[in-house]
């Protein structure tokens, strides 16, 4: 599997999200063996938030790295009503109790709120310095944004990325790469479903007998720093995007996703889900 460093830890260009996972008891064994294969897989990289089920989803990745050895690389975010320089410390030590852990690799400010970000820095900096959490990132945060924040010790930028949304190319993913911050790419193909159906990633498939996710999944993690973080239940949605990260797209490909859904030629408001 391809890596890349995120906060300070080797971590696989593809990971695994859990929006929507921790929901209804009745899929819960179903959610747990999903990400546990996709740590057997190599899938080290488990993205959730406090929002997700209410902290359901962050009990729920407790117990899929139950009796799980590190390394592993967690992440979790923090609702922005929590941000404030206290409430960010508190929200972080609600979602460790869930977890079952006594640190977060990485913690995200979920999206922009209304609690100064520099005081949300703050919570993360003192965060940081007790070691219960390796580094912070943001999410959602356009360049407008970030204006005056100290952002040296950001890790990682969140946004939602994929072929029919590809406006971070335009400004915020050169900006990224030449800080060297990683991009996680949410909705990295398009949440699945009809979008997966579109002929050209359906021809690019067929050309290299894949399937449309992974030819989305190998789109997305082309350029340099950025990472995938599909969420998969279904073992056999697991199994495949593990396996498109060795999905090489040539020029014939990208050339034919750039027709298919064109790149950004002016400033595009950022996309959020
Ligand atoms: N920071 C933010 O604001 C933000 C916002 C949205 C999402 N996220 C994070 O990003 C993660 C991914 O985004 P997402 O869950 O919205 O969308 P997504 O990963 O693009 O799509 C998930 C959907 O695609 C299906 N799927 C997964 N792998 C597939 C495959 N190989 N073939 C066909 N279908 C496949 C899944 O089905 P099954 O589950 O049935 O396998 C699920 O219905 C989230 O889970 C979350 O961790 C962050």
């Amino acid at each position: 599997m391809r890596n890349v460093q995120l906060a300070g830890k080797t971590v696989p260009l593809i990971g695994q999200g859990t929006w929507r996972m921790g929901e209804d008891s009745q899929r819960r064994e179903q959610e747990i063996a999903a990400l546990r294969l996709g740590l057997e897989m190599g899938l080290s990289l488990i993205d959730t938030a406090e929002m997700y089920a209410e902290g359901g989803a962050e009990t729920l990745v407790g117990q899929a790295l139950r009796g799980v050895s590190e390394p592993y690389c967690l992440v979790s975010k923090v609702y922005p009503q929590h941000a404030s320089r206290q409430g960010v410390v508190s929200a972080c030590e609600r979602s460790l109790r869930r977890l079952g852990v006594d640190r977060l690799d990485l913690y995200l400010l979920h999206w922009p709120g209304s609690h100064p970000l520099e005081e949300t820095l703050e919570g993360f900096e003192t965060l940081r310095a007790s070691g219960k959490i390796g580094a912070w990132g943001l999410s959602n945060f356009d360049l407008g944004d970030l204006a005056d924040a100290d952002l040296s010790n950001c890790a990682a930028q969140q946004v939602l990325y994929n072929p029919q949304a590809r406006g971070i190319e335009y400004d915020l993913l050169p900006w990224a790469q030449q800080r060297r911050m990683p991009i996680m790419a949410y909705c990295p193909i398009a949440q699945g479903g009809r979008f997966l159906e579109h002929p050209a990633l359906q021809a690019i498939a067929v050309r290299h007998r894949v399937t449309p996710a992974e030819v989305c999944l190998a789109w997305v993690i082309r350029s340099t720093g950025v990472i995938a973080i599909p969420k998969a239940v279904d073992p056999v949605h697991v199994r495949l995007n593990a396996r498109a990260a060795t999905l090489e797209l040539d020029s014939e490909d990208l050339a034919r996703l750039d027709q298919a859904f064109p790149p950004p030629t002016r400033k595009q408001r950022l996309k959020m889900v």
